[in-house]
């Protein structure tokens, strides 16, 4: 195993407290948000758009990593020139997401597991070579009326921990991505019980498939009520609980903890960073950074709308979220800086 590697790409991953940019929609989930903003639907506008992301001037100071689709890392801007080149040549680490997606769960209603296993060591090699060095799979966790099971927990666990260990032996750094989902109306109490649960039940296996702690990220939600839950907690409230929870259940070793946004507004996802590294990064044994999609792209996109004419203002609104988040990575994030015109 490529140890040594494995540990300079995580290190560099969480330098300068720097994040990662989640840009690896599939090819469905892009299409829907596109849709929501009647943005045609093709090949050609995700690629357009993933251009406008990847040529936003300065994203390298605030973004160590992307993270791409399948499709993506294939493309190349309007003059030729292959994404992933763009990409090293602005100093940014270009990684893939590699599961397949969510496919319901024999038995088991309204959950979810994660498929991409079969045939995957010899698509990560394919992807190490084309210049990928992390990866992303992804596990959803839905939460309701007696779920997640322990049968969900565990099968998805168990499917985390094989693609770890086969991205390791690849050469990439696996983005261990395990969501408890917002949807619903369960209690800030209940979203913590299940991700320690959950997050316990993944290093359990990690474990057992013998990953290699230090060479790896953890992608976890941050602790939250339900969206629709009646009680909505303050964000020094959400910082605390999500900061114990995974003092708890985290192992010290590994090489970082990178948020999802998992459909908070882009501010909020800003202040509860912010907050956590705020109040408790001194005493944290890995850094607390962000691997956002829609907290860092929606403002963007909105703008866009699949309009040449907008490139430039949707660019600066990325720009100015990234700049937000890597502040949050500081503490150092606040209501000034979100009407500091950039
Ligand atoms: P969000 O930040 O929009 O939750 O996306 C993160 C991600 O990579 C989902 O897999």
């Amino acid at each position: 195993m490529k140890c040594q590697e494995l540990i300079d790409t995580t290190q560099k991953l969480m330098a300068d407290d720097k994040g990662l940019l989640a840009m690896d929609e599939s090819n469905p989930t892009c299409n829907k948000r596109f849709a929501l903003l009647c943005i045609p639907q093709n090949e050609e506008t995700r690629r357009a758009y993933r251009e406008l992301i990847l040529t936003t001037s300065g994203l390298g100071e605030y973004i160590s990593g992307v993270i791409l689709y399948d499709e993506t890392i294939r493309q190349k801007m309007k003059d030729g020139a292959p994404f992933i080149k763009v990409i090293n040549d602005v100093g940014i680490i270009p990684g893939i997401k590699v599961d397949i997606g969510v496919k319901d769960m024999a038995g088991h209603p309204g959950e979810k597991i994660t498929e991409g296993l079969d045939g995957l060591r010899d698509r990560l090699k394919e992807y190490y070579k084309m210049g990928a060095r992390f990866a992303k799979w992804r596990a959803v966790l839905a939460v309701g009326s007696g779920i997640p099971s322990r049968a969900c927990i565990e099968a998805n666990a168990q499917a985390l921990s094989r693609y770890a260990a086969l991205c390791q032996e690849a050469g990439l750094v696996p983005i261990v991505e395990s969501e408890v989902l917002m949807d619903g109306d369960h209690t800030l109490e209940h979203c913590r019980r299940l991700t320690e649960e959950s997050l316990e039940t993944v290093f359990n296996q990690l474990f057992v498939q013998g990953v290699m702690l230090e060479g790896m990220i953890l992608k976890p939600n941050m602790v939250l009520p339900g969206l629709a839950c009646i009680t909505q907690e303050s964000v020094d409230k959400v910082a605390e609980v999500t900061v114990n929870s995974l003092l708890r259940v985290v192992p010290a070793l590994i090489g970082g903890v990178a948020f999802l946004s998992g459909g908070q507004s882009c501010v909020l996802a800003s202040e509860r960073l912010n907050a956590m590294n705020h109040k408790f990064k001194s005493r944290l044994p890995w850094p607390l950074a962000f691997s956002f999609s829609r907290a860092i792209q929606q403002p963007a996109l909105e703008i866009w709308l699949g309009q040449d004419v907008n490139c430039f203002a949707a660019q600066e609104a990325l720009y100015h979220r990234a700049r937000c988040n890597r502040a949050a990575r500081r503490g150092e994030y606040s209501s000034e800086l979100e009407r500091v015109i950039v």
